[in-house]
């Protein structure tokens, strides 16, 4: 995957093997496919753009979504509590866009692995794309209701980003290592 850097600093994931339009003018398919990381193009209005390569950060602010997402901040306190690592494992819903999935996906490595439930079809459609588009492939999405049930065990980390979370606190425990973690994220509306 390749991302585009324009004169002013406005990042684009470039979509493989289309052309590149911006107010600053056209790439072509052609040009971008030859194009490696660190390279410099020009658009045909005469404007330069730079190849980069997107990190994960970069990737989630320009990916699709339907909702609401985590923020860095709330992500970075769970990964720097839990200390997940290469090789961990983790469940996490409901996944939404694939925020905190991905960020989770790209700390445990390839020897690791993130089970994400989501109970909205469309949003698990999104969170696919999305995950594949990244290119990483220790993530699964599951189109599934949590609280039927987590089929996983052996996990390190259960992060849970929905309603009533508590309702399942019994299966969470089932699931988890010795000294796993629990992560809740609560989101109040007080009406
Ligand atoms: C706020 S979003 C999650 C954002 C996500 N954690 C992130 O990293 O940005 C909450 C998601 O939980 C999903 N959801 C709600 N109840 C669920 C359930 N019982 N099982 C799985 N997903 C559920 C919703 O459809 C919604 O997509």
């Amino acid at each position: 995957m390749k991302m585009i850097l324009d004169e002013r600093g406005k990042k684009y994931i470039l979509k493989e093997g289309q052309e590149f339009q911006s107010d600053l003018g056209i790439v072509s398919a052609e040009v971008l496919s030859d194009a490696e990381i660190g390279d410099e193009v020009k658009s045909h209005l005469d404007h330069s753009f730079k190849i980069v390569k997107p990190n994960v950060n970069d990737f989630i602010d320009l990916m699709d979504r339907r909702c609401s997402i985590l923020i860095k901040k709330d992500i970075g306190t769970v990964l720097a509590y839990t200390g997940l690592g290469a090789g961990s494992r983790v469940v996490d819903a409901g996944t939404g866009a694939g925020a905190i999935a991905l960020h989770f996906g790209n700390v445990v490595g390839e020897t690791g692995m993130v089970y994400t439930y989501e109970i909205r079809e469309d949003f698990s459609e999104v969170a696919k794309r999305n995950i594949e588009t990244f290119g990483i492939k220790n993530i699964e999405v599951k189109n599934k209701n949590i609280k039927a049930g987590i089929d996983e065990d052996n996990i390190d980390v259960v992060f849970l980003d929905l309603p009533k979370p508590y309702e399942i606190f019994e299966d969470v425990y089932d699931s988890l290592n010795l000294g796993g973690w629990l992560v809740v994220f609560f989101r109040f509306s007080i009406f």
